[in-house]
């Protein structure tokens, strides 16, 4: 059976763990032992999103056996929105990120041949995989790119969700009954209705009856306040015009990627991650001639084609002007 020990929590004001907006008295529970090793490593540069908070400590809080889905385009922050979020509540996580040929006993464990000590001869032995620990030791579980799984692989998680214990019948029959803070993310590109843009090629749409287990969070760019927030967190040192001016490029390009122009669309968008890279690259390269022209080249450009590369290009003569040069 599993270890059910019941940890140590500090109640804490939300407004000291993740910096948002909420009277002092508003707390969460957070995990008194900060040094066990499966604690998501923290981003000091982190700006969070009240409404993300509040959904994702709800589903902490009380998880009624749901699971939590994060959807939405490339690079918007819901992988890092869970992992830090759970790495400020010292919360042990696991995280695993989803290939097309993925099963779900990968997800359970394997055997591998393993000596109990050195000089003994190895034998076959059961090795945990990361959903087998997550329920055993009360770790979260971040899925990522949850939505590459077969839909009928996905499924396995049912039973679990359905609160019923984790069967491992590869390994005698164990029986896991999950320990109570076992909490189970998942994050993709779509909602499980498959690639409705054709620009997340290998989404596969998810069975209705999997979907059903799931609270939904959709999550967008970053509104450009909290981007500014998160450029001068990063790049401090870059001219405050030159943030402001990246974070609306960045929101144009969106526009064109999401198809709300419909004179134009492109492939490529703007990740908050490429925002960050384009400001740390413009400082790094702060010598160069058009430090920022040659430092947007290298984060993004250079994988769009000659009509993107171009598109962005005006946008960019429009919105820098004379800083453009
Ligand atoms: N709120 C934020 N504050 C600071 N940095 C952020 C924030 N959101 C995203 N980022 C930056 O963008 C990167 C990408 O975010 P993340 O990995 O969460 O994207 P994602 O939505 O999971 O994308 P994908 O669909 O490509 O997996 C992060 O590693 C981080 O550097
Ligand atoms: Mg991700």
């Amino acid at each position: 059976m599993s270890n059910q020990n019941v940890r140590q929590t500090e109640a804490t004001p939300v407004v000291d763990l993740f910096g948002i907006e909420a009277p002092k008295k508003v707390t969460a529970e957070k995990f008194a032992d900060d040094q066990n090793l499966h604690i998501p490593k923290r981003d000091e540069h982190y700006v969070f999103r009240k409404e993300f908070v509040r959904e994702v400590l709800a589903y902490i809080q009380k998880p009624h056996n749901d699971a939590m889905l994060a959807f939405g385009h490339t690079g918007t922050g819901k992988s890092s929105g869970f992992n830090q979020l759970l790495a400020r509540l010292n919360y042990p996580t696991e995280e695993v990120t989803c290939m097309e040929d993925m099963r779900f006993t990968d997800l359970l464990g394997q055997f591998v041949l393993k000596a109990k000590s050195p000089g003994e001869v190895p034998q076959m032995t059961w090795v945990d995989g990361p959903l087998t620990r997550a329920a055993r030791y009360g770790h979260a579980l971040i899925i990522n790119e949850w939505d590459l799984m077969e839909p009928g692989e996905l499924a396995g998680l049912n039973d679990l969700l359905d609160g019923r214990p984790l069967m491992i019948a590869q390994n005698g029959g164990e029986v896991i009954d999950p320990h109570p803070d076992f909490r189970l993310f998942a994050t993709g590109n779509s909602a499980g209705s498959g690639d409705e843009m054709g620009h997340y090629q290998a989404v596969k749409t998810q069975n209705l009856a999997a979907m059903d287990r799931y609270r939904v969070i959709e999550v967008d760019y970053p509104e450009p306040e909290v981007e500014m927030n998160i450029l001068a967190r990063v790049a401090p040192k870059l001219n405050p015009e030159l943030r402001d001016g990246m974070v609306k490029v960045a929101n144009e390009i969106r526009t064109l990627f999401k198809g709300e122009n419909p004179e134009a669309q492109i492939g490529i968008t703007m990740s908050t991650r490429v925002l960050r890279r384009w400001a740390m690259l413009t400082l790094d390269f702060k010598g160069a001639k058009n430090a920022s022209g040659y430092a947007l080249d290298i984060a993004l450009l250079r994988r769009a084609d000659k009509e993107e590369r171009e598109a962005v290009s005006r946008i960019c003569k429009d919105v820098f002007g004379d800083l453009w040069s």
